[in-house]
Order: structure tokens, then C-alpha cells, then sequence
């Protein structure tokens, strides 16, 4: 069983949103997922509980029985295990890195939202852990270019050493509809550009996570 932990240490970045949809990313390609929802808030869990159908499996958790919630899972036959982190800093972050095999960070195009990353890069530096920046909330390209926000924040990203996943997700009302009825942007409209984006971050993250035997550089190393 693979672990991808889902950090961000400011508030409303999207972690739910991206945790959620990956999640759905994961079960809809045939995989047994454990959503495990650290946060208070239980954001996961009321999407969990709009879905009134078949799904991945959302489980609320403190990050110090993560190891445990970890360890269950793996017992239960389990493919992936997703983590939802809460927006505070310190010991629960630590706690997810701690377990993870991948982390996303996930930011929006901002300054503030970088800074407020670094030292979530740090952290994962720290544990040895590999992982990405993903951008959520971009705005969408006008006249097929990309705002300078985006530029910015990729360059600003690129001092973290770090990649940035290639593929991030823009601000959507197709998310928080999907959201809203439990459901993903794929399952809502599989060929919409949302649908597109999930998919594609999905397939990232799954290569990062089970690396076939090419995508392994010489001496094991992937970012
Ligand atoms: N790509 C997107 N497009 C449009 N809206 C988005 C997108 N991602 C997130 N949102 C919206 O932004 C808000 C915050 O998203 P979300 O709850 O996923 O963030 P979070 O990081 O989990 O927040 P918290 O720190 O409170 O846990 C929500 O209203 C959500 O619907
Ligand atoms: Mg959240």
C-alpha cells in the first residue's frame, strides 16, 4: 500500500478539494482507497457523506493515530492511502510526512501562499520525503497564455527544489459543484476540461507512487 500525504500549512489552498479528487481518481481507476480525513472540520467526511453511492472509503483520524489508521488499512487489503491534512502547522503535518511515500503541496498562484509553503518544503526535506508542488485555483489562460501570477509562482517554486506537478488544477466552479453533490468533476462530465486536469494529476501522482521500471532513474532517485 502506497501513502500520498496532501500538505499545506495555510487555510483554503485546496487540499480537500485536490485530496477528494485524487481519491476519486484513484477508485474510479480500480483501486481500494482510505480517505483519511485529519481535519476538524471534517470537510472530506461531508462529501463523503453527500456521495449516497459506492466510493472510496473516508475515515476521520488524528494525525497521531495515523501510523495505526496506516497500518489497518494496509491490513485491509488497501491500495492507497490519501491524507487530508488540517491547515495548522507543526506535529500534524509531521505526522503525515512522516507516513507518506509522496507529498503534494498544494498552493495557489500567490506570493503569500508560496511563502507560506516553504517551510512545508522544508519539512518534507527534512523527513527525506519525496513530493511536488501542485497549483490549484489557477486562473484559467486568456488567449491561450498563461497569467503572470502562475508564471511567477512557478518561478518562485523552482528556489524550493522541488518540481511542480505538470499538470495543476484551475479555479473551476465544475469543482465545488462536484463537491457540493458528493461526487468528481470526472464523474459529473468525464470530457470537460476539470475532468481533463483531474485525470491527468491522477496519472502523475500514480507514477510517482508505482514507478514502472523506465520511469526510474538509475539509482532509484524520482523527485
Ligand atoms: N480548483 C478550484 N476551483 C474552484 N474552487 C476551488 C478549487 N479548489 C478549491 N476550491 C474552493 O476553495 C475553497 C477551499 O477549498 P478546500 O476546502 O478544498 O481547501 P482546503 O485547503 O482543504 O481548506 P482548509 O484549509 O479549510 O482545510 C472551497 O470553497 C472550494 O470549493
Ligand atoms: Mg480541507
Amino acid at each position: 500500500m502506497k501513502t500520498l500525504a496532501i500538505l499545506s500549512r495555510k487555510g483554503g489552498t485546496g487540499k480537500t478539494t485536490v485530496s477528494l479528487h485524487l481519491a476519486m481518481g484513484a477508485w474510479l481507476a480500480g483501486k481500494g482507497v482510505l480517505l483519511a480525513d485529519c481535519d476538524r472540520q471534517g470537510s472530506a467526511q461531508e462529501w463523503r457523506r453527500e456521495r449516497k453511492i459506492g466510493g472510496p472509503v473516508v475515515f476521520s483520524t488524528k494525525t497521531p493515530a495515523l501510523f495505526a489508521t496506516q497500518q489497518a488499512a494496509q491490513r485491509a487489503g488497501r491500495d492507497l492511502m490519501i491524507i487530508d491534512t488540517s491547515p495548522s502547522a507543526g506535529e500534524d503535518l509531521a505526522d503525515a510526512v512522516r507516513c507518506a511515500d509522496y507529498c503534494l503541496m498544494v498552493l495557489r498562484p500567490s506570493f503569500l501562499d508560496v511563502r507560506a509553503i516553504r517551510e512545508t518544503a522544508e519539512l518534507v526535506a527534512r523527513f527525506g520525503k519525496r513530493g511536488a508542488f501542485v497549483i490549484n485555483q489557477a486562473p484559467p489562460r486568456r488567449a491561450g497564455r498563461e497569467m503572470v501570477c502562475v508564471g511567477d509562482t512557478v518561478a518562485q517554486l523552482s528556489n524550493l527544489g522541488r518540481p511542480v506537478t505538470p499538470i495543476g488544477l484551475r479555479a473551476r466552479i465544475a469543482y465545488q459543484s462536484a463537491v457540493a453533490a458528493g461526487r468528481s468533476v470526472q464523474e459529473i462530465a468525464p470530457h470537460s476540461a476539470a475532468a481533463l486536469e483531474v485525470g491527468g494529476l491522477w496519472r502523475e501522482v500514480e507514477a510517482q507512487l508505482w514507478p514502472t521500471a523506465d520511469q526510474v532513474a538509475p539509482g532509484g532517485a524520482r523527485s
